[in-house]
């Protein structure tokens, strides 16, 4: 399996702008929700943001490192005064971020140690939202 720096750089800049929009959406949410769960949440929240963060700290080290320029664009953001909903709405993103990874990984060959670990980490993290989300939705 071959590298083509290229294709995998652009795609790490969109993971990168989902890791940017990510951290914010978890922040906001963090900052606006209320009710009989809220510190629990809040907690959860805030904690995930800054797994977001480390992600897109991780990417563009690694995007520096294959020669390319980390973007500054960020994604799409879904904040919900529902509570429950929002849980919902980052449920959907971290299954559909998971996906994500787990085909750019696919792509990295093993022997690309420090890129395919890095990615995996930021994979494993994922799942482990997707993990948590799943049991604050009560499924
Ligand atoms: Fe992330
Ligand atoms: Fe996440």
């Amino acid at each position: 399996m071959t590298l083509d720096t290229k294709k995998l750089i652009a795609q790490m800049n969109e993971g990168l702008e989902m890791e940017y929009a990510s951290h914010i959406q978890y922040v906001t949410q963090a900052a606006i929700t209320k009710g009989p769960y809220a510190e629990a949440l809040i907690a959860r929240f805030e904690e995930i943001a800054s797994d977001e963060a480390e992600h897109a700290k991780i990417l563009r080290g690694r995007i520096v490192a294959l020669g390319g320029t980390p973007t500054t664009k960020v994604g799409e953001i879904q904040v919900h005064p529902d509570s429950l909903k929002a849980v919902q709405i980052n449920l959907k993103y971290e299954r559909d971020t998971v996906t994500f990874y787990r085909s750019l990984l696919n792509q990295i060959p093993h022997d690309e140690v420090i890129l395919y670990e890095a990615v995996e980490h930021v994979l494993q993290d994922s799942q482990e939202h997707v993990e948590e989300l799943e049991r604050l939705s009560g499924k």
